[in-house]
């Protein structure tokens, strides 16, 4: 009998799964706890993820949910409570004005992506994506059928995204635009006057908009935006978003999306054929966080506001290491281009690679995110922790 190797099973495996690689941020972790588990003390700048607990008011929220018996399936898009959480959160921070039949909750932000793009992607579509753009995107698209075409911007300019940057990528294909600000890997922040410019034209040719906003009450400057606030401008217009970052709720796995009610019913109808509802405990939690006092989400911004001045201050002290400044998000985009070449060092991944095998650091090499010279370190963690990474990070460069 022929032995069921790695490479006779992906044969028998569909095209499409074949298309996707596994996420490089989930690598990294992966990597990083096998060494843990080895013993080895490892700093970890991987992990895409708050260091805070969950406020206590959602926790007590879920185990009061338990408790009473809040536990059987729930309509698939989530409980008119959690519908009406999620507008009314958005419409109070946001001034947007959607109804509950343009809201669905997700089994996270990941998996809104996910079915928008499955609703709205089609073999041979192509979809526009900024660089340096979050792990999963490109991916996701493909698994759709869809080719991304990539939008490079300059770090020089803060990776800024302009309408005009992208009127010259727009053909008879174009389907999606996808957006995402503050921005993961880069923190780079899009200013609203560039997101409104972006929306305006993409409704002219009526083509899709996906704004995803995780990371919109992760913004440091003082003009927090949402694209649902251009109200006339929404025909052709997904916002997503999670309580993951915004609440310290990465495990609980719930996120959202806003959209026109023909793509949330699409939405829905796929999601009914997959996961059904996000867990019902998990939806009591997401109203507590939602309708809830929002003073926890000030301070946690504060404290990342806080990390962030240090961990730039710490990168920028190290010799040849460029990075531009974060205005959102809790990631750290250091252009190492420097050491490249440098030691047997030929790539980012080779780098990061390196550090984690020798100096005991976990970062997450740029090449999955779009770019050949950085590395992405996660700032959500403690100052103690961060001058632990950035000295072993120095030392470690300073070797090469
Ligand atoms: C840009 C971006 N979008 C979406 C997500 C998905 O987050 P979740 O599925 O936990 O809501 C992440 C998570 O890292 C992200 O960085």
């Amino acid at each position: 009998m022929t032995p069921v190797t790695e490479q006779t099973l992906a044969l028998k495996l569909t095209d499409r799964i074949n298309r996707i690689e596994p996420s490089a941020t989930l690598a990294v972790v992966n990597e990083a706890e096998r060494l843990r588990q080895q013993g080895i003390d490892v700093v970890d700048f991987g992990a895409g993820e708050p260091h805070f607990a969950t406020p206590q008011h959602i926790k007590e929220a879920a185990i009061a949910a338990i408790q009473g018996n809040f536990t059987k399936y729930t309509a698939v898009g989530g409980t008119a409570e959690l519908r009406d959480a999620i507008v009314h959160r958005h419409a109070v921070d946001f001034d947007s004005d959607y109804r509950r039949e343009e809201a669905t909750a997700c089994v996270g932000g990941k998996h809104a992506i996910f079915n928008a793009i499955q609703v709205l992607v089609d073999r041979g579509d192509e979809v526009i994506l900024p660089v340096p753009y979050w792990v999963s995107f490109k991916d996701i698209v493909r698994y759709a059928g869809g080719e991304c075409v990539l939008l490079e911007s300059d770090e020089s300019q803060g990776f800024r995204v302009t309408a005009r940057m992208i009127d010259r990528l727009i053909t008879s294909r174009t389907r999606l635009i996808i957006l995402n600000s503050p921005c993961n890997p880069s923190g780079a922040v899009m200013a609203p006057n560039d997101m409104t410019e972006v929306v305006r034209f993409a409704h002219e040719r009526g083509i899709w908009v996906m704004s995803d906003e995780c990371y919109v009450y992760l913004n440091y400057t003082d003009k927090r935006f949402s694209v649902g606030s251009l109200r006339d401008l929404r025909e052709r217009m997904i916002i997503v978003g999670s309580l993951s970052k915004t609440y310290a709720m990465t495990g609980w796995r719930l996120g959202y999306a806003l959209a026109p009610a023909p793509v949330t019913t699409a939405m829905q109808k796929l999601q009914s054929q997959s996961t059904s509802n996000p867990t019902s405990i998990v939806q009591k939690a997401a109203v507590a966080a939602l309708k809830g006092p929002q003073q926890c989400v000030a301070d946690m911004r504060a404290e990342y506001i806080r990390l962030r001045d240090h961990v730039i201050n710490g990168l920028r002290s190290i010799p040849n290491v460029k990075c531009t400044l974060p205005q959102g998000a809790f990631y750290a985009y250091p252009n190492v281009s420097a050491f490249l070449g440098r030691g047997g060092i030929n790539s980012a991944s080779d780098l990061a690679g390196r550090l984690l095998r020798e100096a005991h650091v976990a970062t997450v090499p740029g090449e999955g995110f779009g770019t050949r010279d950085h590395i992405r370190v996660s700032y959500a963690t403690s100052t103690p922790e961060l001058d632990r990474g950035l000295e072993r990070l120095r030392r470690f460069l300073a070797s090469l």
